[in-house]
């Protein structure tokens, strides 16, 4: 609720002196034929689906910082134990960058890389972007606090809109940088078109960091997704809620149960939603009811697992040249530097 508060602030600009924070999300959710439309399209859809941004209110995001913690959840610290250990390496190859991150969170691990800069004596300037408008701002007070050269301009906005709306850096160079497995949330072919607005953003020899989930055996990661406290089933419930909330919905979350799984032939988690029992749901801003089957289910989320090898060469083909990869000793999770490759490549 702290989220929806703040984006119904009077304007949509907030600023002290090293803190900008840009509400995109206010335009687009004010705008009546776009609002829930992705929501309409996965829940009228033969096999019923939503997008896991909606996971993220302000609640949903609070559960996601439960299970980074969680012991079975393995990527939040693996990736954070090998920024720890190389991003002074990282820094030194960026040189002096602007950092902007998508989904930045609670922006726990991007500590690692402000600390790797700042050691090295490059200013600091962070673009967070992330849906969710309470954790954003007061990760960005947190970061002010403790960086005392630190600039930040949040964007509270999709991954898309933000992209679409970067302004050139005034430092030397530019690092996205998108932690956390999150690509894993998108199918190829989402994925594409996510990499297209990459390199749209991104000018020739800026970088591109991402943190990808490896493959690995199923029961690992079986377990991180049904974790013993029941911390993902209530992270994957309150999307309902969120729902309700946003769009003036009826869903009853104790009808349905969480359900997640390994698919092997796909390489991902698929994360559902089951219902419990026949029933319908009714959403009132949307005008829509939905009718679910017992045992008919929702797709939540997929998570993919990667191999770096074929990410590699995924990448040469969006126009980011790999240029280090970092892992752990178990090869669970793995960290890629690329950088944006001229349009046309002149032999
Ligand atoms: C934030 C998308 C990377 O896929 O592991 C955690 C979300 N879902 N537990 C993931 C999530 C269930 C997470 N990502």
């Amino acid at each position: 609720m702290k989220a929806d508060l703040s984006q119904s602030v009077q304007g949509n600009l907030q600023t002290s002196d090293r803190l900008r924070i840009e509400h995109l999300l206010i335009q687009s959710t004010l705008s009546q034929s776009d609002k829930g439309r992705d929501a309409i399209a996965g829940l009228t859809s033969a096999t019923k689906s939503l997008p896991p941004r909606y996971f993220y209110d302000d609640r949903g995001s609070e559960l996601f910082e439960q299970i980074c913690e969680l012991s079975e959840y393995y990527p939040t610290r693996t990736e954070a134990g090998i920024l720890h250990q190389y991003a002074g390496e990282l820094a030194q190859m960026t040189g002096p960058c602007e950092l902007v991150e998508l989904g930045s969170g609670s922006s726990t691990k991007t500590r690692l890389l402000l600390d790797a800069y700042n050691e090295l004596g490059y200013p600091l300037r962070y673009l967070p972007i992330d849906v969710s408008a309470g954790i954003l701002e007061s990760s960005a007070r947190q970061l002010l606090a403790d960086y005392p050269s630190l600039q930040v301009h949040g964007l509270v906005s999709t991954y898309e809109q933000a992209l679409a709306k970067l302004q050139p850096t005034q430092l030397p160079s530019r690092m996205i940088f998108f932690l956390g497995s999150t690509l894993g949330n998108l199918n190829p072919q989402a994925c594409d078109v996510f990499f297209s607005q990459i390199t749209a953003a991104l000018e020739e020899g800026e970088y591109f960091l991402l943190g990808i989930d490896l493959q690995k055996p199923k029961h690992l990661l079986n377990a991180a997704y049904n974790d013993s406290q029941g911390v993902t089933a209530e992270f994957n419930l309150n999307m309902l809620n969120h729902l309700n909330w946003r769009f003036e919905g009826n869903f009853d979350p104790s009808l349905f149960e969480h359900w997640a799984f390994y698919n092997e032939q796909l390489h991902q988690i698929e994360m559902h939603l089951k219902s419990q029992k026949k029933h319908s749901v009714y959403l009132r801003s949307l005008d829509l009811t939905v009718n679910f089957e017992a045992d008919e289910t929702i797709l939540t989320e997929i998570s993919r697992k990667f191999d770096l090898d074929t990410m590699q060469q995924y990448l040469q083909t969006q126009g980011l040249k790999p240029l280090k990869i970092w892992t752990d000793p178990n090869q669970w999770f793995g960290l890629v530097l690329s950088q944006r490759q001229p349009l046309i490549s002149i032999s």
